[in-house]
């Protein structure tokens, strides 16, 4: 048994106890190692920062936990279909993306989740930095293999955002936008990024890894000086501390159910999901594409996701990719 999984084991006994004392005995039975490697086990689990009284003749009890993301906790009673059916957890690593992309080539099954506390080498879109100091934020990547044709891979950009959304809200209790096709912002302000990168041939995705950053208890001062756009995290907005187990489960939950309905009846109704938090139509905004620059009306999205705009000359663009900046 490895040490991550002894441990999944330890806390699922805690979780189960009655009046939460739970036996060296029945520790040692689980794990099948001697009562003195228990010891060693409850050591590491205090030093990760699990607050456990030792009682004798009763055992141990978990008093206090971390906000880790540990892949027991996150798993415990998830009730999810697909999506987190396996999740593996960093302290630190480069790069969700990059540790998703390796399972997703070995051939990791759809909905594995990649969560750290830290990355060294966050990234974002564009080839920009992701800012990703630890013990404070969200840093996901989830690999999934929708059987779609590559150019349909865009949609989960929709589908990430509308699950991320509906999180932020119900967790803040506060009204978050998303800004097409991928930002989700609060007061204009923006809290999440998404970074979905894609494996695929001609005419099949292999998979694609759906990158998710959420600012949950980012303090102001650890926002970088450089950063291109206002950015806020869910405590500046409430001003009260997330959890962030509580926040990944939600979204993995509200992820799952989109992901289900996406398979089941295709398109439209993650779309809808998307719209409800879409609040640019009838707003001038400028588009980004890179080479060149479109400035129009909003008038809603074609039911590809492509945005809609109605130009001075009173023509009509389709945008299919870009960075939308509100006038
Ligand atoms: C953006 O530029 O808005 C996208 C940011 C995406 C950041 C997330 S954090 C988890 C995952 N791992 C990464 O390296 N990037 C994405």
């Amino acid at each position: 048994m490895t040490g991550q999984d002894a441990h999944a084991t330890i806390l699922a006994l805690f979780r189960s106890a009655g009046d939460g004392f739970v036996s060296g005995a029945q520790i040692s039975r689980a794990l099948g190692v001697s009562r003195t490697a228990i010891w060693k086990k409850i050591e590491q689990l205090r030093l990760l920062g699990y607050a456990i009284e030792a009682v004798p003749s009763k055992g141990y009890r978990l008093q206090e936990s971390p906000d880790l993301l540990l892949a027991a906790e996150v798993q415990a009673e998830l009730g999810t279909e697909r999506i987190g059916r396996e999740v593996i957890y960093y302290a630190e690593t480069d790069s969700t993306n990059l540790r998703a992309h390796e399972l997703g080539k070995a051939g990791a099954e759809e909905g594995t989740v990649v969560l750290a506390d830290r990355q060294t080498a966050g990234r974002g879109r564009l080839g920009r930095h992701w800012c990703s100091p630890g013990g404070v934020n969200l840093y996901a990547s989830i690999v999934v293999r929708p059987p779609v044709a590559p150019r349909y891979a865009s949609q989960m950009t929709f589908l990430s955002a509308a699950a991320v959304a509906q999180t932020v809200s119900e967790t803040g209790g506060l009204t978050a936008t998303v800004k097409w096709p991928n930002d989700v912002l609060v007061e204009g302000r923006k809290i999440a990024g998404l970074l979905n990168e894609l494996d695929a041939e001609t005419e099949r995705i292999h998979y694609l890894v759906l990158g998710i950053g959420v600012n949950l208890n980012m303090q102001a001062g650890q926002f970088p000086d450089d950063l291109r756009y206002p950015a806020t995290s869910l405590l500046l907005e409430t001003g009260r501390r997330v959890s962030r187990l509580d926040f990944v489960r939600c979204l993995l939950r509200h992820m799952d159910r989109l992901y289900s309905l996406y398979l089941a009846q295709g398109f439209q109704p993650v779309l809808a999901a998307w719209q409800q938090y879409f609040h640019l139509v009838g707003c001038m905004v400028e588009v980004d594409c890179q080479n060149r620059r479109v400035v129009g009306c909003v008038q809603g999205l074609d039911s590809d996701g492509a945005l809609l705009l109605e130009l001075a000359d009173g023509g009509r663009e389709r945008v299919l990719a870009g960075d939308v900046r509100p006038l």
